[in-house]
């Protein structure tokens, strides 16, 4: 006999922080795939398809050894053949793997691919944080003009735009090149080593292998302490200045506004340059940035007003897409320059981005579901209102205003936290005393206001309140 195993409970779970994607939403990751697909293919984005499983050196050399990917998050397993292999944790190392073995250097460049799929990360499950997730990637490999950058941010913003997702936040930061950000880290290491008590237990081990990360820590002492570090800004070197100047320049020019985020570093090591993430703006409607400035000396002096007001919702936020430049990747993975560079091309870089699909997804559900909601829910009590509850149903029926009910609850307050759960703006009840007066009570669930209406007269009264609402 086959043994049992321990615990049957478990059989029928999926494994912690991985999740079936069932029918209603297959629809909705369909429809962000065909968006985003479709705006991609018409700025010239090619499709690639690359395997789920990697080398593990591919990640380990390229996403950073004190990046938490590699040090907490990888699946990686050793095969038969004793080989290190990971289930891919991200995209963008996998393009750029593909692209050396493929020659795609010789193709023309820029070449710009994109992809779509699962990948994997043993997160601690939270919201809109999975082990398995989708994203949507593209990437522009073998350009380095500031218009690249600039198009895969508007492109992002533009999936999202026009899937009916915002208002959006773009954050945006330079990380300079591997020259101007280790005089930087000297610094930022200096700063720190005089705080290095107050520091959380990460923040100290990242003090010596990745300082960087220290400012986007979500720890409040260290989040405090990050507001006066040095910034990176200041170190920048005038050729990455420029750069990053010009990106802004190009973000004006489409009309999308950003926020000038010092303290954006990003999770990945790869990065230089131009990095950014995309928000959804919560709280306020409005988005911070001035996209009027131009100065770096007013950019600088108005971003950090700005920071210090939407800090708390920023760190707070999870992000739809992000993504950012990085131009010495291909190196990481053995990209050698040409010997003869008057024959051959130099290597000029990358930029892309990344969606996240189960974020995306989670936001339109949301919409899908406020736009479902009935907007009248009936609710009956005792079982002449239950007969009385059926003629009033189809009085709705007749006059197409759609209702919804729940015959069979019986408690008052089980079908009003029913009705609060679907979401519907107005509650319509209908007790024993109601039955006989020949009348209901009308409970608006936004403000708890009752009032009693006549049954004759209320399905004019509710086609006025639901023109008003
Ligand atoms: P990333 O920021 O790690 O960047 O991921 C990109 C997007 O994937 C995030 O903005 C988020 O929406 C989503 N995402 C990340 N982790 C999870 C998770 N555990 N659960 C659900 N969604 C998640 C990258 O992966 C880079 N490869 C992006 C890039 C492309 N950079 C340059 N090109």
């Amino acid at each position: 006999m086959p043994k049992q195993p321990k615990e049957k409970k478990e059989l029928v779970h999926t494994p912690k922080g991985m999740r079936d994607i069932l029918p209603s939403e297959v629809a909705v990751w369909e429809r962000i795939e065909t968006k985003a697909k479709e705006i991609a293919e018409f700025y010239g984005f090619l499709p690639i398809r690359t395997p789920h499983v990697e080398h593990a050196d591919i990640f380990l050399h390229t996403l950073g050894d004190a990046t938490d990917i590699v040090e907490k998050q990888m699946y990686t397993f050793r095969t038969r053949g004793k080989d290190v292999l990971a289930l891919r944790p991200e995209g963008t190392a996998s393009l750029m793997r593909a692209y050396i073995q493929h020659g795609m250097r010789t193709w023309t460049q820029p070449v710009m691919l994109y992809y779509s799929g699962s990948f994997f990360r043993h997160e601690r499950p939270q919201k809109g944080r999975w082990r398995e997730f989708g994203q949507f990637g593209f990437e522009v490999l073998g350009a380095d003009g500031a218009v690249a950058d600039a198009l895969v941010i508007r492109l992002s913003v533009l999936m999202l735009e026009e899937l009916g997702i915002g208002p959006l936040r773009v954050h945006v930061n330079t990380l300079g090149d591997s020259e101007c950000r280790a005089e930087y880290k000297k610094e930022l290491i200096a700063y720190f080593r005089k705080k290095v008590n107050y520091l959380c237990k990460d923040c100290r081990r990242r003090l010596k292998i990745n300082p960087l990360r220290i400012l986007d820590c979500v720890e409040e002492k260290c989040h405090e302490l990050a507001k006066d570090a040095p910034q990176l800004i200041e170190y920048v070197c005038s050729d990455c200045k420029t750069h990053f100047r010009e990106v802004i320049e190009f973000l004006d020019k489409v009309g999308i506004p950003y926020f000038l985020d010092h303290r954006l570093v990003r999770g990945l090591d790869y990065y230089s340059r131009t990095v950014f993430e995309i928000f959804l703006e919560e709280k306020r409607g409005s988005v911070k940035t001035d996209d009027k400035q131009k100065s770096e000396e007013k950019d600088k002096e108005d971003s950090e007003v700005k920071r210090e007001q939407d800090e708390d919702d920023s760190s707070r936020m999870v992000a739809l897409a992000s993504g950012g430049r990085y131009d010495t990747l291909a190196y990481a993975l053995g990209m050698k320059e040409p010997k003869d560079p008057e024959t051959e091309a130099q290597w000029k870089g990358a930029v892309g981005s990344a969606l996240g699909i189960d974020r995306i997804a989670e936001e339109l559900m949301k919409k899908q579901q406020k736009k479902d909601a009935s907007f009248f829910f009936l609710i009956q009590l005792g079982s002449q209102a239950k007969q009385q509850s059926l003629i009033l149903l189809e009085q709705f029926r007749k006059n197409r205003l759609p209702i919804g009910s729940s015959l069979s609850k019986d408690s008052i307050n089980q079908q009003l936290s029913y009705a609060s759960h679907l979401g519907v703006s107005f509650s319509i009840i209908l007790g024993q005393k109601e039955t006989i007066d020949q009348t209901v009570i009308v409970r608006d669930m936004e403000t708890g206001l009752q009032e009693t209406v006549p049954q004759a007269k209320l399905l004019d009264y509710l086609k006025k309140k639901k023109k008003n609402k």
